[in-house]
């Protein structure tokens, strides 16, 4: 019989509780919080997303009332986001579709939960409601070149 000390003994315990009680969160946060990370949604070309639908007319696009869509291009040199400006009204949810075209970037829209890394190839997704009215800033997050600082739009929620 292997003699185990005490103190291991309480450690292995405190391993297995810290182990159920870190997976509860994850299932908590995803199914009772409805936390969602950003999700790889579809992959595509980035060197011909800007002309095919629905990227080579990006923007907003209202499904049902209060529901939206938008489709949101990422570029470097020049560095920039298209469209620059997104309006929506108030209690409107919008579910961001963003694709990069070059390299690697980022969108996070500031008091929200919106935060994705955008990796060209690849379109991510993710949906917010604006309850409140207001200006979001997003902005890009991941260094991308000389320009980063120049990628930046927002989402003015009106009446
Ligand atoms: Cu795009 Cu930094």
């Amino acid at each position: 019989m292997i003699h185990v000390h005490v103190y291991e003994k309480w450690w292995i315990v405190l391993t297995i509780i810290m182990l159920v009680a870190f997976t509860a969160a994850i299932g908590v946060s995803a199914f009772a919080a409805g936390i969602q990370v950003p999700s790889p949604y579809a992959l595509v070309d980035p060197k011909t997303v800007a002309k095919t639908p629905p990227f080579d007319n990006p923007g907003l696009r209202e499904l049902s009332p209060g529901k939206y869509e938008a489709y949101v291009l990422a570029q470097a040199s020049p560095w920039k986001f298209t469209p620059a400006e997104i309006r929506v009204p108030v209690g409107a949810t919008v579910t961001f579709y963003v694709t990069s075209v070059d390299v690697q970037h980022g969108f996070k829209i500031q008091d929200t939960n919106i935060n994705m890394q955008i990796l060209p190839g690849q379109v991510s997704k993710l949906t917010h409601t604006f309850d409140k009215a207001g200006e979001f800033p997003y902005e890009c997050t991941e260094y991308c070149g000389v320009g980063h600082q120049n990628m930046f739009g927002k989402i003015v929620v009106g009446p």
